[in-house]
């Protein structure tokens, strides 16, 4: 992927400070020689996201994110790497003469970027087939359902054709093969023929926060089913971490965001001036969803379809935007079924009423709690009361609690005394770890005994220590060298430090640039952070680094037994691994201090 040269690559880095990128991204504290902040890539309400000036690196000890200032802006824009180069480039005044891309190197483009072209090819494609001639059918679908030529436009609207394998065989003239139509997800390719998976819909492009289809989601004309067909996941779609119309609702300067079901709500409200709403894929909303909506907002307004499996629906995300510390409110769309036929029933007033009477959430679970018991009976109201305290236990912070608690005794006409009486009872009930974060942190423990158990782990750790304390490596080097390291990205990386210490200068932000897919750096980060033993003694640590360095040691020479072809080299490396099963000589000795 020779698109921009090493020297490219380095400059902008170097001349995009990390602290002033994040941190116009995330609210950052100093802390002793470095910053915090809470963590933009998963939920939390304290800090565990560090940025480290000196080291240029970014990493969060809750969920593991790393990597330098480029992987930073790939991960949050969800941008490519050529994109996030672009980006940083623009952003410190620097201009980056793109080359002239030849075949061969198109070929080596990432894949990510591929199916991101075809993508945009078959948007375009189903755009002008919406408007030609043997569109109609699904031009005038959508006029029938209200969508100016304007809205068709800004949402890339589009139209899969009767069937058959039209689209492919323009996508196969544009030069793409089998292979990589195939990852696209929008064929069916088998061996008696190649198909169009969509045809006979009309055809919503899916774009992620920085405006690229990353998928597709397909209407079909008629009754027949499925209702609506989406891409498949592949390499670009992820339906559970993104949202349709994010794209746009994230530029608006609504301070709530709308959540909704279906694509056409999403369309017909921004039609409407609702600029901030946004529409979970056809599935399930997840948490990895509300995360995202936490970046832009800190109110969510759900308006699920008002029958049962809407409301079903909306108790399942409460808990869920709670978590990310969202704060929900209900819209009651009665007596119509969603905001599509709300709006075009009762127009955009009426439903701006709507927002502003929306409900607290706790208060819609409780009220749907309510449907399940008969008040007029006294056993099933105790209960009903007892199931309201139990609930009020979510609200962890005191404060919060209480005024809830007296909120509801006051609505239902219960004595707050008694409410709290019950609150306390079960919250003394309540066993240790049954909370989620405990089960959380219980489950990230866990994980992190089985990583510990494998041979990278030790890669990571050794490498964390060299840059750690760079005075180790004189001694390091001559026991273990990048050969050593028996997995290829590991190799790559503890070739590049060592080369790095050898010349006495460590920057390992710059390894990083190595790597050019997230994925990668990602895997390059982390090696460099693996939380090493800070609070050992000297003795503990001496003893820590050299178990780690014959644990390395041994586990490259019984590799090499493993796959030898030669047995004199064999009687060598029994005797080397015997040296090593007896280190006395061997030992690398820590300074005091
Ligand atoms: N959905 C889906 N697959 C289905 C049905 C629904 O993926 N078979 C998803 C779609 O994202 C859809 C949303 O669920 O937009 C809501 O579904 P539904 O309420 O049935 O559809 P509407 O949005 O009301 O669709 P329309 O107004 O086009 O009938
Ligand atoms: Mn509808």
């Amino acid at each position: 992927m020779a698109r921009f040269s090493e020297e490219q690559i380095e400059e902008v880095r170097q001349r995009s400070d990390i602290v002033d990128i994040i941190g116009s991204y995330v609210k950052l504290k100093r802390s002793g020689s470095g910053y915090v902040g809470l963590c933009p890539f998963h939920n939390e309400k304290t800090p565990s996201f560090s940025v480290n000036p000196a080291r240029q690196m970014y990493k969060c000890f809750g969920c593991g994110v790393g990597g330098n200032v480029i992987t930073f802006v790939m991960e949050y824009e969800n941008y490519s790497f050529p994109e996030a180069m672009q980006h940083l480039a623009e952003r410190a005044g620097i201009s980056l003469p793109e080359k002239e891309m030849t075949a061969e190197q198109k070929r080596q483009e990432s894949l990510r970027t591929i199916l991101l072209e075809i993508n945009t090819k078959a948007a375009r494609y189903y755009y002008a087939r919406l408007k030609s001639p043997q569109g109609k059918t699904g031009f005038d679908y959508l006029k029938e359902r209200g969508l100016s030529d304007e809205t068709i436009l800004h949402f890339g609207l589009g139209y899969a054709g009767q069937g058959g394998d039209e689209l492919y065989r323009y996508l196969r003239q544009q030069g793409y093969n089998d292979s990589v139509l195939k990852e696209s997800g929008l064929f069916k390719i088998e061996e008696r023929g190649c198909y169009d998976k969509f045809w006979n819909r009309v055809m919503f492009p899916i774009m992620d926060i920085s405006n690229h289809v990353i998928g597709f989601g397909g209407r079909v004309m008629g009754d027949a089913k499925p209702k609506y067909l989406n891409s498949p996941e592949t390499k670009l779609f992820d339906k559970s971490r993104n949202l349709f119309g994010l794209n746009y609702a994230r530029q608006g300067n609504r301070k709530n965001l709308i959540l909704c079901e279906g694509y056409m709500d999403v369309i017909a409200l921004h039609q409407a001036g609702f600029t901030n709403a946004v529409a979970s894929l056809g599935t399930a909303f997840t948490e990895q969803q509300a995360s995202l909506l936490k970046r832009y907002t800190d109110e969510v307004l759900l308006t699920y379809d008002s029958d049962g499996a809407g409301r079903k629906a909306a108790l399942r995300a409460i808990p869920i935007l709670r978590n990310a510390g969202l704060s929900g409110r209900i819209v009651n769309l009665e007596p119509y079924k969603d905001p599509d036929e709300f709006i075009k029933a009762l127009g955009d007033a009426e439903f701006e009423k709507r927002l502003g009477d929306a409900q607290n959430s706790f208060f819609f679970e409780i009220e749907e709690l309510r449907r399940g018991y008969d008040m007029s009976d006294p056993e099933q109201k105790t209960r009903y009361y007892h199931e309201i305290a139990k609930k009020l236990l979510i609200f962890q912070d005191k404060v919060q609690r209480d005024n809830y608690l007296e909120a509801v005794a006051a609505k239902y006409d219960i004595r707050r005394d008694d409410l709290r009486d019950l609150v306390i009872r079960y919250s003394n009930r309540m066993p240790e770890g049954y909370r989620k974060e405990d089960r959380q942190e219980r489950e990230r423990k866990r994980n992190q005994k089985e990583e510990e158990k494998g041979i990278s782990y030790s890669y990571r750790l050794l490498l964390s220590w060299l840059i750690e304390d760079a005075s180790l490596f004189r001694q390091i080097r001559e026991r273990i060298s990048p050969e050593d390291f028996m997995e290829e990205n590991y190799r790559i990386v503890a070739e590049m430090l060592y080369g790095q210490l050898e010349a006495g200068e460590l920057v390992p932000a710059k390894i990083i640039n190595y790597f050019q897919d997230v994925e990668g750096q990602k895997l390059a980060a982390q090696m460099f952070q693996t939380d090493y033993r800070t609070k050992m003694g000297r003795e503990e640590k001496e003893k820590a680094l050299n178990e780690l360095v014959v644990r390395i040691k041994e586990y490259s020479i019984d590799y090499r037994i493993r796959n030898l072809t030669n047995v004199e080299e064999l009687q060598n490396l029994i005797l080397e691994k015997k040296r090593w099963q007896t280190p006395q000589n061997l030992h690398i000795s820590l300074k005091d201090g």
